[in-house]
């Protein structure tokens, strides 16, 4: 499953819009998507036809209402496609987890939690990087990242390039980020060379989909519903179908961690008599090993075997007290993505932690 924050401080570039028009796309190609609404603003909810008035639960739920599921407070928009609402409610969020720990990964633990089945989650964040765009980013394994093109987005990606490189050192966690030019009139000379730019400082990081401005993207959002249903023969909407092709093409692309970043079923290693059994789900890896502070941080680490569900697992006795460990994934070094107990260790990244009593 593949799961993507749609995020860059920048207000009005272009977020909103490319997440309700992406996940509408994808879930006419057959992709089972959620898309969840990770803005007070509630503008994902809105250009999809839903006020305040028609949901009770909401994103605000999955932050602060305790053994929430996804199940519990989607929306069905459609047969691939559901929503998870929100409303300015969301704003005390930030607030309310301010200093809290682990607050940054109240997201994260409520969609592993659920059990449904889908195939992409998009999220729309909102113009900061406060608490709700930091939770979604620890949930995601891939940031899309849209700019129009003033120098102010321009700007706000090198700030996003900040914001990802904290994760990276404090969570071990690495993105996979794209960025996405939308609104953009490419007949300009000068939008012309705004795109250049990018491709030559980011290169294959640019998506090949631009956004073309239209005023029927403003027309569906104003009706509350995708420029897909609104005007299926507009350019804004074969854009947008154009840019879900391209997302799905680039999923075989994608490394081991941006894919098994959050799995729904697995919840980090179980402490038993027998030993402590490590279950993990690199489903497309060739070879996993854990290694930790149990086998004296062995370079080989010691195998896991692949179950017929496409798990990794070992059981390992281990002695009693806190245990440092990661997995060696094809020869990656990587933190559990299934445990959320994690500390920093001494290059920077962060080691997963299993405390046997
Ligand atoms: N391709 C486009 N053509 C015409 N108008 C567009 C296009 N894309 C976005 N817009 C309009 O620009 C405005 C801002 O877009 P949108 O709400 O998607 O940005 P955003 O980044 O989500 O904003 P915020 O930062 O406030 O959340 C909206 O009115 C939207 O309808
Ligand atoms: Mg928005």
């Amino acid at each position: 499953m593949r799961v993507v924050a749609l995020a860059n401080q920048k207000g009005g570039c272009g977020k909103t819009t490319a997440a309700v028009n992406l996940a509408v796309a994808l879930g006419r190609m057959g992709q089972r998507v959620l898309l969840i609404d990770n803005d007070p603003q509630g503008h994902a909810s809105l250009g999809l036809g839903y006020t305040d008035r028609d949901f009770s639960l909401s994103t605000y739920d999955l932050y602060l209402t305790s053994d929430i599921l996804v199940e519990d407070a989607r929306v069905i928009i459609g047969p691939y496609l559901d929503l998870i609402p929100a409303g300015i409610e969301l704003s005390t969020v930030e607030p309310r987890l301010a200093g809290v720990e682990s607050g940054e990964t109240r997201l994260r633990q409520t969609l592993r939690r659920s059990e449904m089945p889908y195939d992409v989650v998009v999220m729309d964040c909102p113009p900061s990087v406060g608490m709700l765009t930091f939770n979604a980013l620890v949930a995601s394994g891939e940031i899309l990242v849209p700019m129009d093109t003033s120098s102010f987005s321009r700007q706000a990606v090198a700030k996003l390039l900040e914001t990802l490189a904290v994760l990276r050192e404090r969570r071990g966690h690495e993105l996979v980020m794209r960025l996405l030019l939308s609104n953009c009139d490419l007949r300009s000379r000068f939008a012309r060379a705004f795109r250049d730019e990018l491709a030559e400082t980011f290169g294959a990081s640019l998506l090949e989909t631009v956004i073309h401005p239209t005023v029927r993207v403003r027309e569906a959002a104003a009706v509350g519903c995708s420029v897909l249903e609104y005007d299926p023969q507009s350019r804004a909407s074969r854009d947008f179908q154009a840019l879900a092709r391209e997302f799905v093409g680039q999923e075989a692309d994608l490394s081991v961690s941006a894919l098994d970043h959050w799995t729904a079923l697995l919840r980090g290693p179980e402490v038993g008599t027998e030993g402590v059994r490590f279950v993990v789900d690199f489903a497309r890896a060739d070879e996993v090993r854990v290694t930790g502070s149990f086998n004296k941080w062995s370079t080989v680490g010691t195998s896991m075997y692949r179950r017929e569900d496409g798990r990794w697992e070992c059981l390992l006795p281990i002695a009693p007290g806190d245990h440092e460990y990661r997995f060696i994934v094809d020869g990656v070094w990587l933190p559990d993505p299934h445990n959320e107990t994690c500390v920093v260790n001494e290059f920077g990244g962060s080691n997963s932690l299993v405390s046997v009593p």
